[in-house]
């Protein structure tokens, strides 16, 4: 039986704001994708990265009240609520501070990208930044990052310091291949793994797969883990 009640912290399923959904038809489509997968909570996390996508604060507000509206009316169980992808810049901090940036729902929690060869010492360094500053960072993807992906020991000791590591949905279910199934096995195993998110970017490629990562980490590590992993550990995120 599916289970429902999963929670998505990472997707860019709010409209017209950066690579992810073009317009709103596309946002209804991939949140009926979301909910027919037992999805009932949902965080939307546009990017922000200079000099590629730097949409104005008050763009993306207006798109997520306008995506809430429609949601509610359709699926009055489904809980949004919104943040940002935010990409290594220096000044994260600064701009958290003053409010030109989004945390995730409000809390001190941050979803913190990098680029796929950024050094290891980048990495601990911004994350130790934002710590520093009163902020739980997120590393978004960490299975992207080539200097910490095999570094299991390196993960424990961001986690000692304080941050969090998310895995993509696509890597747990093994839609990118059996390698990186048995890679998120490990991570699993090991119990390196904080929050899970889909990383949805269209309703036709890059499309949200919560549900089967769900069984897999089910499978891997039993039901209690997959219950905490997607239900339990990301539900503050979504309490009034
Ligand atoms: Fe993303």
């Amino acid at each position: 039986m599916q289970q429902t009640g999963l929670c998505d912290i990472h997707c860019h399923i709010l409209p017209g704001v950066d690579d992810g959904s073009r317009n709103m038809e596309e946002s209804l489509r991939m949140l009926q994708m979301e909910y027919n997968d037992g999805v009932r909570c949902i965080m939307l996390t546009p990017h922000f990265r200079y000099q590629m996508f730097e949409p104005p604060l008050e763009k993306v507000k207006q798109a997520f009240a306008e995506l809430q509206t429609q949601a509610k009316e359709r699926w009055p169980d489904l809980t949004l609520r919104l943040g940002s992808e935010i990409h290594k810049s220096l000044d994260i901090s600064e701009c958290l501070r003053k409010g030109e940036r989004l945390t995730l729902g409000g809390t001190n929690h941050v979803l913190l990208e990098f680029s796929g060869s950024d050094p290891k010492s980048l990495i601990f360094e911004r994350a130790l930044d934002l710590l520093n500053h009163g902020y739980k960072p997120i590393i978004a993807h960490i299975e992207r990052y080539s200097n910490i992906r095999d570094d299991f020991d390196g993960m424990e000791e961001l986690k000692d310091m304080g941050a969090f590591i998310q895995v993509n949905a696509d890597t747990i279910s093994g839609k990118d291949g059996f390698f990186v199934k048995r890679y998120a096995r490990k991570l699993m195993k090991r119990d390196l793994i904080d929050f899970v998110g889909t990383d949805a970017h269209r309703s036709d490629s890059r499309t949200p797969g919560l549900a089967k990562a769900y069984d897999q980490a089910a499978k891997a590590n039993g039901n209690d883990y997959a219950r905490w992993l997607f239900i339990q550990n990301p539900s503050f995120f979504f309490e009034e």
